[in-house]
């Protein structure tokens, strides 16, 4: 079954119809950004696993292509990467016209084997070819999957790089190869820090700390479904060292702990472009969470067939001694921002109505209070909608999203707490629209991603807790 075309989410890529998961092979070449993505070209369920295929001048405006990679009698084309093969090193391109290549898993059911193909485009990636030798890469197992490849430029040589999963062992493994298709073991990583669920989709890359380019850290992306922060899929990351063949998390950068790239349930399989400068690497991620995306409402809600997260450009920086991911999104320019300051606020006050999808900027004085609670689409300035709610002692920012979730499914409704570095003032960031909302906290460093049930009203509302709040400023401005 297909269905009809889906209406236009109002602030991220979705598909023109059916079922989407991961993003894949994200490239950015000739001046166009290149999104492939886990696509069932026939249908609304998680099957018949193909790339489906948009293209972007801006991360802003997509433009929907044909699918990109088809499944086949060698089974379903799971995720996987993209690079522009300069050089043509595999032979498959020209040395004046490279190639795209694109490295992939072939998954088959019967019997259960999961190995690494190749195919490629000498059209600028509207058009794929399946490599005549595939597998690349098989090792016999049925767990062997998500291939991301990348150049390595180093002390040890100049070669690509596979970073791919054994998902059940909860490994990274990195192999190499001078032409793309004849890859040879480099190493492991892992298991280590989040192993409560299956490995996926790995990214590997450099970053410079705090934009100083003598200061280079490698960053490990480690989505893991089940045993995410929030419950379900969620992604780690460590920050560490790669010399060529090996990934060491390093303690100092990071400590023992856990990090998570995003507290909330709807940010998984987050990969990186390659093809950007280091100071522009750019992360899309799956906006759904393998907990309930099966039985999401499909036909004519907003919540309709899924949809990637903002893409995000990404930097390392330095907080409190440690270093941390941070995380800035790229949206549709928003129009005039209708601001209010200081005010103060015990009850609840209505702050004004929402628009359909936007931008809030907020920036609260806490210190008469314990905290306070923002009410995003509420019924008015006591009820409904989504509910983010500071907790100064804890240093939390909670995100509430039960109103309205059991008409979407039992596990969606859920209460999600991020770490902050707290204080008097607080200022956050929020995207939303109508079926999502992402919030921005310690510029960046800390991100919450989800989906929302539809909600009825339009009342943006806040309260102190524990006293009163002063809201300094509060910024609305629509997309
Ligand atoms: C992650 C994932 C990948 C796999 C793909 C299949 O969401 O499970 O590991 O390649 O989805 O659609």
């Amino acid at each position: 079954m297909t269905d009809a075309p889906a209406p236009r989410p109002l602030l991220h890529f979705a598909p023109e119809r059916n079922w989407i998961n991961d993003p894949n092979g994200l490239v950015f070449h000739r001046g166009r950004y290149h999104l492939y993505y886990q696509c069932n070209p026939d249908g609304v369920i998680h099957d018949h696993l193909s790339w489906g295929h948009a293209s972007s001048p801006d991360l802003i405006e997509w433009e929907h292509h044909p699918v990109a990679i088809r499944h086949d009698d060698d089974g379903e084309i799971y995720s996987g990467s993209a690079v522009v093969d300069r050089g043509n090193t595999s032979g498959l391109g020209a040395a004046d016209a490279p190639a795209l290549v694109a490295l992939f898993t072939h998954a088959s059911r019967h019997p259960s084997r999961q190995r690494q193909s190749l195919a490629f485009s000498v059209d600028d990636g509207l058009t794929w070819t399946k490599y005549a030798g595939n597998p690349v890469l098989d090792r016999g197992t049925g767990e062997f999957r998500d291939p991301k490849v990348f150049r390595y430029e180093g002390p040890a040589g100049s070669y690509w790089v596979m970073a791919a999963v054994e998902a059940t062992d909860r490994q990274v493994l990195l192999y190499r190869s001078d032409d793309l298709t004849r890859w040879t073991f480099l190493s492991s990583f892992g298991p280590e820090r989040a192993v409560d669920g299956v490995w996926e989709c790995p990214d590997l890359f450099p970053l410079a700390v705090d934009g100083d380019p003598t200061d280079v850290r490698w960053v490990l992306l480690i989505s893991l479904n089940l045993g995410g922060i929030a419950g379900g899929s969620g992604t780690q990351y460590v920050i560490g060292r790669f010399d060529g063949v090996t990934f060491t998390a390093d303690p100092e950068a990071t400590g023992e702990a856990i990090d998570w790239l995003d507290f909330g349930r709807d940010c998984y399989a987050g990969v990186t472009f390659d093809g950007l400068a280091r100071e522009d690497r750019t992360l899309i991620a799956w906006m759904s969470n393998w907990d309930y995306s099966k039985y999401l409402p499909f036909v004519g809600g907003p919540l309709t067939h899924g949809m990637m997260t903002l893409p995000r450009r990404i930097s390392l920086v330095r907080v409190d001694g440690r270093l941390r991911l941070r995380q800035q999104p790229i949206a549709a320019a928003v129009g005039e921002e209708s601001v209010t300051h200081d005010i103060v606020a015990a009850a609840a006050v209505d702050l004004g109505s929402l628009p359909d999808a936007g931008r809030i900027v907020v920036r609260v004085d806490t210190q008469d209070a314990s905290g306070f609670v923002l009410r995003l689409g509420g019924d008015d300035a006591d009820a409904g909608g989504v509910v983010l709610a500071y907790d100064r002692g804890a240093r939390t920012v909670a995100l509430d999203r039960r109103h309205g979730a059991d008409e979407v499914h039992e596990s969606f409704g859920s209460i999600e707490t991020m770490p902050v570095t707290g204080g008097h003032v607080l200022e956050l960031v929020i995207w939303f629209d109508r079926a999502s909302i992402e919030v921005f906290a310690d510029g960046g460093t800390r991100v919450l991603t989800d989906l929302i049930a539809p909600q009825q009203g339009r009342v943006l509302s806040i309260a102190g807790v524990g006293g009163e709040v002063r809201v300094e400023r509060v910024g609305v401005a629509s997309v």
